[in-house]
């Protein structure tokens, strides 16, 4: 636990499921005030809430698409107005789907860059917008993936969305980091969230990408949520511009592992 999470502003976006969830409820184990963007399931954020709050924080749900920059102009809005400021900025909405790059339609690979990259872009803008206005030393934390470095076949979209992340994370690091503004990326390996339950229970796909991982096992989404407790924890008070990978070693080159080549 980190003391100095007691009462801050954190919004997650994508908070009602997965990673955003298991991130919403550790802020609240936190006792932060909790902001929980969900995109169209009120039922599941409402559960988030109850979670957080049972678990001694204070929470608010707010609907909004991260495609729609009116929406997130909305969530930074709604969590100044109903907790008085805003700490930190946790932009995890993602989706992914695989296509052959061949085949992949404009709409496809727009729908993922709008949500994984514009999204998070405008989650940072409005956040940072607000810190520097406010003179905050506010944290923005990006959640993208073991695919900012690693070329992933059929997810190009996917993997150009985490690519760019990359850079805008890093870029927004250097031009704020004079503010005390700080702005990480975290990279999660494989983890057991809704995103990958289909994948995850087919015991043959699920044991294929074990063996990608020199842990041995696939995440938990609590082992992430620790990580963005940390970057947001003043313990991480030095710490800018990085990719915090919470991988199990997958971009360590695991087929290397035996002593080949
Ligand atoms: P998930 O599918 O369980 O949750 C994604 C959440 O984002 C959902 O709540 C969904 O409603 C929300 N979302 C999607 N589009 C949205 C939009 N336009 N506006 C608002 N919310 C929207 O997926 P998971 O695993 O929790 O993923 C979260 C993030 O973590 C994503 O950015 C993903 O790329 C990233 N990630 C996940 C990994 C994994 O193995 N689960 C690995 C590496 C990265």
């Amino acid at each position: 636990m980190y003391t100095d999470l007691k009462d801050k502003v954190v919004v997650v976006t994508g908070g009602s499921k997965g990673l955003g969830r298991a991130m919403a409820i550790r802020f609240g184990q936190e006792q932060s005030k909790v902001v929980v963007n969900y995109r169209s399931n009120e039922e599941e954020a409402l559960e988030v809430k109850k979670e957080i709050e049972e678990a001694g924080g204070q929470a608010i749900i707010v609907r909004g698409d991260v495609t729609k920059e009116e929406d997130v102009v909305n969530l930074v809005e709604t969590a100044v107005k109903e907790f008085g400021t805003l700490d930190v900025m946790i932009n995890n909405a993602g989706v992914e789907n695989p296509v052959p790059s061949h085949e992949l339609s404009l709409e496809n690979w727009n729908q993922v860059i709008d949500t994984n990259l514009t999204g998070a872009f405008l989650g940072s803008r409005e956040a940072i917008k607000y810190f520097v206005e406010n003179d905050i030393k506010g944290n923005v934390i990006n959640m993208s993936s073991v695919h900012e470095m690693i070329p992933w076949p059929l997810f190009v979209h996917y993997a150009a969305s985490k690519g760019g992340m990359k850079l805008m994370t890093e870029t927004l690091a250097l031009e704020y980091a004079p503010k005390g503004i700080r702005v990480n990326n975290i990279g999660p390996g494989a983890i057991d969230t809704p995103i990958n339950a289909e994948k995850f229970a087919d015991p043959e796909q699920r044991a294929d990408v074990e063996s990608m991982i020199p842990m041995g096992y696939i995440g938990n989404p609590e082992e992430i949520a620790s990580v963005a407790a940390f970057l947001a924890s003043s313990q991480a008070s030095y710490v800018t511009g990085i990719t915090l990978f919470a991988d199990g070693g997958m971009t360590k080159y695991p087929s290397f592992q035996a002593g080949r080549g």
